[in-house]
């Protein structure tokens, strides 16, 4: 008898364990957090390879599938929304947000933040995967890597976050000002939460900017920092830069009209990194890498890396946008070790 039961039991918490909803590997099981690094194609075949880190690996390693196989780990964490969204349940809530959505949805406003990623929640857990990429994700499993992702290289953060984390989370979200356009929060959801999907919600008054501590649901210490349009600054001179705790790379795309230089003058510098190599790669140019992050330049300072959603460029300084940042110093060993060349202060 008691054997029948540990069994029924087993079942149930196996159930559980695999429907919610939490970031996942390649092999479906439920991670804390992961960071993915879309490589560019530069060598006309490799445009769809990744490399991933979560808190088991200590560091890059290669995907074993492309980003675009609905067994990257990307596609194992979006299945709750495919399997989903066609049934607007009063379980299950996501906001897909994407200044440059995919068709049908059409690019948004300038008044929008520059900002792309995607929320899965319950009333348990859920995850917040912020990125750099296009048109993603597309409307279903068997398109949700848009083809216009192959060229360039991307960056993704994916955090499991308790529901109640969700409540500020949104107030993140109302601060980058995104463009939500696909979205369905159950009406027993934070407010919060049904405003940002409804566009209905943005920062009144100053400060333009907002540092949220999050505890992963494993307890990893992640900062989210977002600023509204209205803070008219760049996000990583003048938001980042006050708690980097030294000098940094910033990482950008390298297609801008106007491009910010390096910045000396502030009290932690900002050097804007112009090449990148990979574990997997040659050195290549930021004008094939539209991922967004920064890291320290000495790990004594502070071990500290973020991934972000803007760019260094002078008409971003009036959009909202954000980045998610941590101290993990394997996180920071693997972005400090891929800044392969970078823009000098002036003499
Ligand atoms: C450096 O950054 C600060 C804060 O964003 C800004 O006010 C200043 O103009 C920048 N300086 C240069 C040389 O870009």
């Amino acid at each position: 008898m008691i054997w029948i039961f540990l069994g029924i039991l087993l079942t149930v918490v196996g159930c559980t364990a695999t429907t919610s909803i939490s970031c996942r590997n390649e092999q479906g099981q439920a991670v804390d957090w992961y960071i993915l690094y879309k490589q560019p194609n530069i060598d006309g075949k490799n445009g769809l390879r990744y490399l991933y880190m979560d808190e088991t690996t200590n560091g890059w390693v290669p995907g074993q599938y492309t980003i675009d196989d609905k067994q990257s780990a990307v596609a194992q964490t979006l299945k709750p929304l495919f399997d989903n969204i066609d049934t607007e349940t009063d379980t299950f809530g996501y906001i897909l947000y994407n200044d440059q959505p995919p068709v049908p949805y059409r690019t948004a406003s300038s008044s929008y933040g520059h900002s792309k990623g995607v929320v899965l929640l319950d009333k348990h857990t859920g995850i917040w995967l912020s990125h750099s990429t296009p048109d993603f994700p597309g409307v279903d499993i068997n398109s949700f890597w848009p083809q216009s992702g192959y060229h360039n290289g991307q960056s993704f953060i994916c955090g499991t976050y308790k529901y109640s984390t969700f409540k500020d989370i949104a107030i993140q979200l109302e601060y980058i000002h995104v463009n939500p356009f696909n979205s369905h929060i159950p009406e027993s959801f934070y407010p919060e939460l049904q405003c940002v999907a409804n566009k209905g919600c943005y920062p009144k008054e100053a400060p333009y900017y907002r540092q949220l501590d999050m505890t992963t649901l494993a307890g990893h210490k992640f900062v989210s920092y977002a600023k509204y349009g209205r803070l008219h600054d760049d996000l990583f001179s003048a938001v980042l830069d006050k708690h980097m705790g030294g000098d940094f790379y910033a990482k950008s795309w390298g297609r801008l009209r106007h491009p910010l230089p390096s910045n000396c003058s502030v009290p932690n510098i900002v050097y804007n990194v112009e090449q990148v190599q990979l574990p997997t790669t040659e050195p290549f140019s930021i004008t094939v890498d539209h991922s967004k992050w920064s890291v320290t330049v000495d790990e004594s300072s502070r071990p500290w890396t973020c991934i972000a959603d803007m760019n260094r460029e002078v008409s971003q300084e009036s959009r909202g946008g954000g980045a998610v940042c941590t101290d993990n110093p394997a996180v920071w060993s693997a972005f400090s070790s891929i800044v392969f060349s970078y823009e000098p202060c002036p003499n």
